[in-house]
């Protein structure tokens, strides 16, 4: 696509997001390749039919949490996928967006939240006791895309005998290997939840898809087309993302073994250890269309515009952290001022359930399993794209 008229030369890339340069080996230098020092806050790309990237960690934020002038109906950049999906809450637009996104709220409270913690630890801990003995695993295949997986299955009261179908679907989503298309993906996931979702609309019981049902929109029963787009989000909304960040915590425990010495010596820390770690190691972006012409940074947005926002290009960015690369379990940090979960009216409404998963993995892994490195015969790999991650990590242990 063209650049569009007035865009001044040092504004243009050209940087595909699901492939930025280098991100086989480090997801956040190949995006930090696109900051300059005092460089603009605002670029755009040629990469991908042509869209705006916002790279000043301030422009990241404030463009986030703008669902006036922003919307998240298309999920653009790529191709067909919002139309595809048309997830709910995460597609639609205020005020329409509210009363389905208070509904979900509600299912996910923290209360709930509390009562699951018990069960992710026992999950976890069998996870642990099954890679243990061996001394190495591929920590992305064997344990990360698992765990959220079966916690998924645990909050939809679905038995763990039902895993192995959705294990499958779940390492499409993470390790997409080109055998199934978008649209197949979505379909697999439909059929997989579809019994689930007409027995919870006909008798509702006490998991998160009948609350989610009693609590209703607006005073009025789901739909089942809004039921399916509801849960489907769900779904794709609380795998990846969970395998992501556990796969980016874990990556940086390998690499400081001192970090493993000094949370084991203080579990206290482990709840502000989780938030600053979510912090370091953001990996979702997502895609708004402008609504309306505006001036952002000293450009030009005309509506219908696409603005990509990467999470990594605030929370690493000086200016929004101070020596934001570094980990300070003593950093006094709000958990809402990053962006690992977004911001403003469609921030993770899983957010306080990752947030215990996150806590209840440093406890339990650290509590049960002894100091783990890195294996130095096999690579680290990572992806890039709306939720980057790891897609592979060999660990080994004694
Ligand atoms: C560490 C794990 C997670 C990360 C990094 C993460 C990240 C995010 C981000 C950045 C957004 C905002 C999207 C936007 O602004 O367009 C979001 C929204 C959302 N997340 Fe999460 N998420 C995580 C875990 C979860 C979990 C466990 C669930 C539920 C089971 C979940 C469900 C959702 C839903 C339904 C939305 C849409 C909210 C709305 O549009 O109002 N997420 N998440």
């Amino acid at each position: 696509m063209e650049v569009p008229s007035g865009v001044a030369t040092d504004r243009v890339v050209d940087f595909d997001i699901f492939n930025p340069p280098g991100v086989e080996t480090d997801y956040f230098s190949a995006w930090q390749s696109l900051v300059r020092p005092d460089g603009p806050g605002m670029v755009w790309t040629t990469a991908n039919g042509g869209h705006w990237i916002a790279t000043r960690g301030d422009v990241v934020r404030s463009l986030w949490a703008d669902s006036e002038r922003l919307s998240s109906e298309v999920l653009a950049v790529t191709p067909g996928l919002g139309e595809m999906m048309k997830f709910i809450p995460l597609q639609q637009d205020p005020p329409e967006h509210g009363p389905f996104r208070l509904s979900v709220m509600k299912g996910l409270a923290s209360r709930y939240v509390v009562a699951l913690e018990p069960k992710v630890a026992e999950v976890t801990r069998e996870l642990i006791a099954a890679i243990k003995p061996a001394g190495a695993c591929e920590f992305v295949e064997e344990f990360a895309e698992i765990l959220p997986l079966h916690i998924f299955l645990t909050l939809i009261d679905v038995p763990l005998s039902d895993r192995p179908r959705l294990r499958a679907l779940g390492a499409q989503l993470t390790r997409p290997d080109g055998s199934m298309t978008v649209e197949q993906l979505r379909d697999a996931a439909d059929d997989y939840l579809r019994p689930f979702i007409e027995a919870r609309m006909a008798n509702p019981g006490e998991d998160l898809f009948s609350r989610i049902f009693v609590a209703g929109v607006d005073g009025r029963p789901w739909t089942m087309d809004e039921a399916r787009r509801m849960c489907r989000n769900l779904l794709f909304g609380g795998l990846d993302t969970v395998v992501a960040m556990i796969g980016m915590i874990t990556l940086h425990l390998a690499r400081h073994p001192q970090d493993q010495t000094y949370l084991r010596a203080h579990p206290e820390l482990l709840p502000q250890a989780a938030d600053e770690l979510m912090r370091r190691y953001p990996t979702v972006s997502v895609s708004r269309n402008a609504v309306v012409d505006m001036e952002i940074d000293g450009v030009q947005v005309r509506a219908g515009d696409i603005v990509y926002l990467p999470s990594v290009l605030h929370n690493l960015d000086p200016s929004a952290f101070e020596a934001p690369e570094e980990v300070r379990y003593d950093r006094a940090l709000n958990p809402t001022r990053h962006t690992t979960l977004g911001a403003g009216a469609h921030r993770c409404v899983g957010a306080g359930l990752a947030r215990m998963e996150v806590i209840v993995f440093l406890r339990e892994w650290l509590a049960n399993m002894p100091d783990i490195r890195l294996d130095p015969d096999k690579p680290v790999r990572m992806k890039g794209g709306n939720v980057g991650a790891c897609t592979a990590l060999p660990l080994i242990w004694n």
